[in-house]
């Protein structure tokens, strides 16, 4: 029998008592939860979040589960975001993922990246620095954490900058739909109303942005429809945004709770790369995926039933003492950190892991650079928090 008190006697786990709150609570540490878990119960069946459903927490089932497609079907996603986005290559399978991936790849290349947004990022990242550098302080997610990645997509896509505002509002409406899906739909609407008409311009009127790509992009004679584009593009605001902040954040906090690691990397800033493989690992901002299952699976003796969700922990995968030794403690040292799974796993491995890179590099190294002995606000109990995504509700820094 498992030692895991909050199971029924039903054999179900209820989540809000196992993890101390719902799914998108600010809980500050989940990770002693998935340590007993790992060890007494690596499948467990839940009720709370996504009923019901069986999370799978050790790295290996992880691992196997994300690659084998046939077993855990990645329609699971439409019964979560897809309600909202509509229908994405998220929740796609076998040639249609296939087909739709050839599309927009290409857009997301770290070559495309290189010679079309690595200069406006850095851009980016100095328009918003400017706005604080001479005040000796800041709260650095919604000072810059927090914008920053939408900023980056909205160039991408080639949106007017003077929409911004607007766009970052409907963007946040469309993000928070797990705690007001009314609000969520209205956005969604608003932003198919908004892009529309601008996607027609670019039909007619090409241009180097993400849009014109999209519009024009034909893989063997095939292009996407007007809907799959809107859906396509309503996917990208919360997978680009949403998460990107979270690891920019988390990284900050990791060298700023690290001193000893943070003048390592001044010392030698090339390894900065090794910082934010381990920073995805130790603290990943996506800390689920879901899948369904296509037949009844049993794993550790315990059966998945078809037409069930499997909700992957990558988080707890990442923090799998079987795979990573000493797995709580941040070390950017560590030989295996890239074997994290943050970025999931198999044919939905993530289409932004590049560009998400590439925002978090230029970000932390030019806050390093441009803000000096750059510090946590002695008075701040800040900490990394969440359940599905994590990362600091606040950095409040002094500087100078
Ligand atoms: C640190 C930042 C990011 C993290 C941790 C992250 C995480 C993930 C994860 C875990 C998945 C797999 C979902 C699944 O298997 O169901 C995924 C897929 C995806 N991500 Fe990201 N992501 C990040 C940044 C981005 C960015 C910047 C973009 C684009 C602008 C992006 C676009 C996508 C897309 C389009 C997919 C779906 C791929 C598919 O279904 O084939 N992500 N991401």
């Amino acid at each position: 029998m498992s030692q895991v008190e909050e199971i029924d006697e039903h054999g179900y786990a209820n989540s809000q008592a196992l993890f101390g709150g719902s799914i998108m609570s600010p809980v500050r540490d989940p990770y002693g939860v998935y340590a007993r878990l790992r060890t007494e119960r690596p499948v467990v069946a839940m009720k709370g979040w996504m009923d019901p459903s069986h999370m799978i927490t050790r790295y290996d089932d992880v691992v196997a589960g994300l690659k084998d497609a046939e077993t855990f079907s990645a329609r699971g996603n439409a019964r979560g975001i897809g309600l909202v986005i509509g229908r994405t290559i998220l929740e796609m399978e076998g040639a249609e993922h296939v087909r739709h991936r050839r599309i927009v790849t290409p857009a997301f290349s770290p070559r495309t990246l290189r010679s079309s947004v690595e200069t406006q990022i850095h851009e980016i990242t100095h328009e918003l620095i400017d706005r604080f550098v001479h005040e000796g302080r800041a709260d650095l997610v919604p000072q810059f954490t927090f914008t920053f990645p939408l900023r980056v997509l909205a160039r991408i896509m080639g949106l007017p900058i003077s929409d911004f505002e607007e766009f970052h509002h409907w963007a946040l409406d469309l993000i928070s739909v797990a705690q007001d899906p009314g609000k969520g739909f209205e956005a969604a609407q608003k932003i198919v109303d908004y892009l529309r008409p601008i996607l027609e311009e670019r039909r007619n009127d090409s241009r180097d942005d993400l849009l014109s790509v999209l519009v024009h992009a034909e893989v063997d004679g095939d292009r996407l429809t007007e809907e799959e584009v809107l859906g396509f593009l309503r996917l990208l605001l919360p997978a680009g945004a949403e998460t990107t902040y979270r690891l920019t954040g988390s990284i900050l906090y990791a060298l700023l709770t690290h001193p000893e690691q943070r003048a390592e990397l001044e010392a030698d800033p090339a390894l900065i790369d090794d910082v934010i493989e381990e920073t995805l690992r130790w603290e990943s901002p996506v800390q689920i995926v879901s899948r369904e299952a296509t037949r009844d699976v049993e794993l550790h003796g315990t059966v998945i039933p078809a037409g069930e969700l499997a909700v992957f922990a990558i988080g707890s995968a990442n923090r799998d003492e079987r795979r990573f030794p000493n797995p709580d403690r941040f070390d950017f040292r560590r030989e295996n950190k890239s074997d994290h799974v943050a970025f999931g796993f198999g044919e939905h491995f993530c289409l932004g892991s590049h560009l998400a890179r590439m925002e978090a590099k230029i970000a932390v190294a030019t806050l390093l650079d441009r803000l000096p002995n750059l510090r946590l606000d002695p008075a701040s109990t800040c900490g990394v928090v969440g359940v599905a995504f994590r990362s600091p509700d606040e950095l409040p820094v002094l500087f100078g």
